[in-house]
């Protein structure tokens, strides 16, 4: 049988190409692989307090975003979240084994806190996050770096759970790739980010804003420095990721040397973040073109995944006491 993996993705605005080489890439690549559940979180979505029609919009352009990119609904279960109310069902179950203290541990809560405003929701994220993992014994589940302390406390929830009521549920585990973090162009110190001008490069830019994002990307100062800055690393990273890897070890050893030139890697890097999100772009204007097929894309897997939703849900409401 399949590993079984989950992961979510909340509809909270355009993708960046963090989200992609973070999480989503590597979705696709393991789709085949393992039974995949993919979903977007769409309740999650809300703890940003978005207004609906920003909502929906934010919605369907995931919805659409994620087939784009190249999911397949015939390899992995795709599905939003608000659909399978086993998730929030689950996650009041979960929340009185979770102790403040734990929550108060979660460096996303500060850091988003500070930007949102508190509110309960955000607050209590990660208990959702737990239950929609938990709720498909998922083994794995592939995500950007930022994620893995929810992934911890959600390990610590099904631990406490099982100690309390009995075995139900198996700990997941991260999975990382060497993308999973990667930085912003205008400040290598902070992670790229929708939020801040500069800082990303969107699925869906055009050509000519992708070349000026990546022409005011920071570099570094010292040419001669052995270690390249973080910065420069950033972008490396980068032609790792989307170029080919003549061109990176060609690149690597003039900067190894002192010879390379800026704006070379620049527009070498430009050229092959174009060429890897032009199918993406056009694939999206399909899959956007018809929201209710869209949304009809996505049934199969929500009643797939609502099954075994209901299944776990069952077993776990059995062994807490409230049904017999
Ligand atoms: P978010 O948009 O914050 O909900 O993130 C969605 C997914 O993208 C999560 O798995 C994140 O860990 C991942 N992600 C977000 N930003 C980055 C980044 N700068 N580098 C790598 N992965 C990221
Ligand atoms: N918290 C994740 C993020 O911000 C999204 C998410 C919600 C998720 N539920 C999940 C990721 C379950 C993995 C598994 O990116």
């Amino acid at each position: 049988m399949k590993k079984r993996l989950v992961s979510g993705i909340q509809p909270s605005g355009q993708l960046h190409l963090g989200n992609y080489l973070g999480a989503l890439r590597q979705w696709v690549e393991l789709q085949d692989k393992y039974d995949c559940y993919f979903f977007l979180a769409d309740y999650h979505a809300l703890t940003s307090q978005p207004s609906a029609n920003q909502l929906r919009e934010n919605i369907d352009h995931t919805a659409a975003m994620l087939l784009a990119i190249g999911l397949d609904p015939k390899s992995a279960t795709l599905f939003f979240q608000s659909a399978i109310p086993e998730h929030t069902e689950l996650a009041w179950i979960l929340s009185s084994l979770v102790g403040l203290g734990q929550l108060n541990r979660m460096t996303q809560y500060k850091q988003k806190a500070d930007r949102a405003g508190q509110n309960a929701g955000l607050y209590t994220y990660p208990i959702l996050m737990a239950a929609d993992i938990l709720l498909y014994g998922a083994e794995a589940v592939p995500v950007g770096e930022d994620q893995i302390q929810h992934i911890e406390l959600t390990r610590e929830i099904a631990r406490s759970f099982n100690q309390h009521y009995g075995e139900v549920f198996s700990p997941p585990k991260p999975i990382l790739n060497r993308f999973s973090r990667i930085m912003a162009l205008n400040d290598p110190t902070k992670k790229m980010s929708k939020s801040v001008p500069g800082s990303a490069i969107g699925l869906l830019d055009e050509d000519n804003q992708i070349i000026r994002t990546i022409r005011r990307a920071v570099t570094d100062s010292d040419r001669q420095a052995r270690t390249p800055s973080p910065a420069l690393a950033n972008l490396f990273t980068l032609l790792e990721a989307f170029g080919d890897l003549d061109q990176v070890r060609q690149m690597t050893k003039q900067r190894e040397e002192g010879r390379l030139s800026y704006s070379e890697l620049k527009e070498q890097l430009s050229e092959d973040i174009i060429n890897a999100l032009s199918p993406i772009k056009k694939a999206y204007k399909q899959f956007s073109s018809d929201k209710a097929e869209l949304r009809r894309i996505y049934l199969p897997g929500e009643k797939k995944a609502r099954a075994t939703a209901q299944e776990t849900l069952a077993r776990v409401k059995k062994i807490i006491g409230i049904s017999s």
